[in-house]
Formats: structure tokens, sequence, C-alpha cells
């Protein structure tokens, strides 16, 4: 009898080279599948985990604090959230200092919460108030108290800080915030069952929306094109360029569109480190906006190492949005006003014709493998913000100077956020791609000029500057009509 021997090689050593070694390699790619921990784990005691508690995070929104506690768990805390009969707030640990019965099932008293178990009470600063099945002579509420976080309210959403008390900050006061004078900030938040970076990654990646967004409008229903904002500009693949700023403790994509007419829409959007973001217009047309302002502001709140929720504003105002093609009340607790798919609230098989945000980053996986990738030009913006956490944990980078006098002298922070369309004639292909790159970068320019100028005189300021650029063409059509 004939025995057929197989010889068992490492996986290592079957590796062939040239066009040959690329097809059917399934078997070879499982050990690049390994998740970065340095940036996506923010554990308490992590690198990325103490960088996240240096500042405030959201941690639930304002309308999720009724007449019962809320457990929520951020950054890999089990926590409770409420608003006492006061109407102050408290972040506490969950589970009770005494012997552990969650505080998600404790009474909401005048000035705190108390344990359903024992009695306990405490205040929301975390001191033990009181203690009923104690003796009066009890030593405990000199020894005892709950983790408590300093927590506040503010338009709609509730913040903690998390960090070592010395380390508090001022809480970031964006000047887009109350700009223009008729903005409101409604709240919302969107849930994804993934890593906080992939998330946060996507916003540099914008190229995504000439290709994901853009199929919706191919092969959506009108339902799926009445609600995309690919409705005109942003299907087009831009000219991309990506600039690190704020000292490195921000980064910004440059987006140059050629439009008809003579046009070239510029859009900018910033992240500031750790994971906050503002968004331009939501709604954009990319044909008439002179220039325009935040339409949504975000923090990528990691819930634990394969959770997160984004929490924000969007912004309501005549400038941001002339149509009213928002809706405010489509904002709220895991939804938002614009674009399918920014939620997991579809079918999978609508979440597989007409794939968005939610379905292309939550398929990514738990934690998305940098290893296994194979970036390309598109990628640059992805790849410099990881480099750039990275420096921020090695200390490499300092904290960014101008906000930390801002925030000292009472001052709102500017943003380099925006979208402006400039009126420049088209040149030759070639010739035409590196002149929307050189204006990207002057209208770039044209923001960090207003840095240091008053918040009330600031978008004056900006505009002025656009002016510079293309000749101080009039508007084609203003922005508020
Ligand atoms: S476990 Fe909370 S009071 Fe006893
Ligand atoms: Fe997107």
């Amino acid at each position: 009898m004939n025995a057929v021997t197989t010889k068992i090689v490492p996986a290592a050593q079957q590796v062939t080279s040239g066009e040959k070694g690329l097809s059917y390699r399934g078997y070879y790619k499982h050990d690049l599948v390994k998740p970065d921990y340095e940036l996506t784990s923010t554990m308490h005691g992590t690198p990325m985990g103490e960088y996240m508690r240096r500042f405030w995070q959201p941690v639930c929104l304002s309308e999720e604090l009724k007449d019962l506690p809320k457990a929520i768990r951020i950054l890999g805390e089990d926590l409770v959230a409420y608003r006492d009969r006061s109407g102050n707030i408290g972040v506490l640990h969950r589970y009770c200092a005494h012997r552990g019965a969650s505080l998600e099932y404790g009474i909401i008293g005048e000035n705190g919460i108390r344990c359903c178990y024992h009695g306990w009470a405490y205040g929301n600063d975390g001191r033990l108030l009181e203690a009923p099945c104690e003796p009066d002579d009890s030593r405990l509420k000199k020894t005892v108290c709950q983790g408590a976080y300093p927590a506040f309210e503010r338009d709609g959403l509730v913040f903690a800080y998390m960090g070592p008390s010395e380390m508090q900050p001022p809480f970031p006061e964006f000047s887009t915030f109350t700009y223009p004078k008729d903005n409101r900030l409604v709240p919302f938040s969107n849930i994804y069952p993934c890593n906080w970076l992939q998330v946060y990654e996507n916003i540099m990646d914008h190229m995504h929306t000439a290709v994901l967004h853009n199929r919706m409008v191919v092969s959506g229903t009108d339902d799926d094109v009445a609600k995309n904002l690919s409705l005109e500009g942003f299907g087009d693949m831009p000219v991309m360029q990506w600039e690190v700023t704020r000292d490195g403790n921000g980064i910004v994509f440059i987006a140059g569109r050629r439009l008809p007419e003579d046009k070239v829409w510029i859009r900018i959007t910033e992240m500031i480190f750790p994971n906050f973001l503002q968004i331009g217009s939501l709604f954009c047309t990319g044909g008439r906006e002179r220039h325009g302002t935040t339409g949504m502001t975000r923090w990528n709140v990691p819930v634990d190492d394969e959770h997160m929720i984004i929490f924000g504003y969007r912004h309501f105002n005549s400038e941001v949005d002339p149509d009213g093609l928002g809706c405010e009340e489509d904002c709220g607790v895991d939804k938002i006003d614009f674009l399918d798919g920014q939620v997991g609230d579809r079918t999978y098989e609508e979440g597989q014709r007409a794939p968005g945000d939610w379905e292309a980053i939550v398929s990514q996986g738990k934690i998305a493998s940098h290893g296994a990738e194979n970036p390309g030009f598109s990628d640059t913006g992805v790849y410099k913000l990881r480099k750039q956490l990275r420096d921020i944990l090695a200390g490499k980078v300092k904290p960014y100077q101008l906000y930390d006098r801002l925030l000292t002298e009472g001052k709102s922070l500017p943003i380099y956020t925006q979208d402006t369309v400039l009126n420049i004639p088209e040149l030759p292909t070639a010739l035409d791609r590196k002149q929307i790159l050189d204006l990207g970068k002057k209208v770039l320019a044209a923001m960090q000029a207003g840095d240091e100028v008053d918040a009330d005189e600031r978008e004056e300021f900006i505009r002025r500057e656009m002016d510079k650029i293309d000749g101080g063409c009039q508007p084609l059509r203003p922005a508020a009509e």
C-alpha cells in the first residue's frame, strides 16, 4: 500500500515572491491580524486611556437622566450618572463602596444618591454622607468614599472629567458654539459596536465620501438620494492634502473640488486630539457657499475597547444650512438627521443594499487590525493621525500653548473647519490640480490667520482673508439667501 506522506512546512517558510506569490494567499494572511493596542486601548492605566482622561468627555445626553439613575460605561469604567433633586449632576463609580451593589438601583436624593442595599448615601463628590445600618460613632464616613468624577451639563450633553483632580482643565469653549448668533446646539449620540479609533479615523478618510456615499446615489432608492449629502460635489473625487495643526495636537484634511462655472470648493475638516472634531456643512451643495462654518461637533468617546459612542452637537443656524434641510427632531439618542447608515438602525439587508459609515466601519472588526492593512495615498490622513497620537503618547508633542492661554483668559477657541467656494478660472488638468492644492493651502492659512482675532470679529476677518485669495469676487449667491 502506498502511503502518501505530507511534509508539514511552517507558513513562514512557504512564502514565495513575485506576482505568482500573490495568488491564493488566504492561509498565510492570518498572522497579520493583531489589534494595535497602543492606540486602541483606553482602559485605566494604558497610555491612550490616561491621555483621554486629561480632557472633559461627554458621557450621556441630558435627556437620558430622568427620575432613575442611568448605568453608563465610559473608557472601560462602569459608572452611574444621575441628576439629583437639586438639579446637580453626579457621575460615580457604579458599584457601591460598601459591598458592591450597583447604584443604578439607588435612590436619587436631594444632594446625591443612596444605595438600595444598606442605604449608604453619597454626595455627588463621592463623600459618604450617611450609613444608616452603622453605629453613631462609626468612623466609616471619615475613611470611605465612592469613586466620583466632576460633571456638568451643557446644551443637552453631560460632561465628566475622569482624570487626576490636580490636572483638571477648563472646558474648551469653541467659538463655533455661539457663531453665528442664531446658532442652536442640538445634542445627539451615535452608538458603534467597535473600537473608538476606527470611527475617529473615518473623518480623515475623506475620499470615501465619493465612493461609499455616492454609491447610495447610484444604487439607492429615491429616499436614499434625498437624505444623501452627495447631492452635488461630494460625489466627485477631491484633490486631497492633509496638514498637522496646533503644534502637533490636531490635523486637517483639505479637500479641493473643481466645480462648474469656474468655481473651486475647498472643504477643511479639523480634528483636535485626542478625540474631538468639527465638520462643516452637512448639506453643502458645493456651489454657492462663499464661506461657511460648522455643521456638527463630535467627541468620539470609547465605551470600552470594543464599543464607542459618538456624542456631539448638530449646529442649526441660517448660515450653515440656509435651506433648512436639517431636522432637529431627528437628532437625539442614537440618531442623527443626515445620511442613512450613521447608526445601526436598519436591517442587515438594508445595510447591504445601501451601506453607510456604520456598516463600513463596524465591519472592519471589533478592533480594526492595522497590521493587515495595505495603505495607499488616500490613507495619508489616517496614518498621519496615528503617527501624531503615537508622538503625543511618547511625549514628543507638547500641549497646544495657544489653547491653554485662550482658555486661561476665558476666551473661546477657533477651529479651522469650514467650506469656501472661490471663483477661480479652470486650467488644464495637471495645472488645475496644482492650482487647487495651492488654493487649499491659502484657505487654511486664512483660517489660521484668524487664531488671535477676537471671536466677535473673527468671521469677518476670515471672510476678508478669503476675498484676497480670488480678488474679492462677489459670492454667486449670498449664503443666507
Ligand atoms: S452595598 Fe451599598 S450600602 Fe451596602
Ligand atoms: Fe462617511
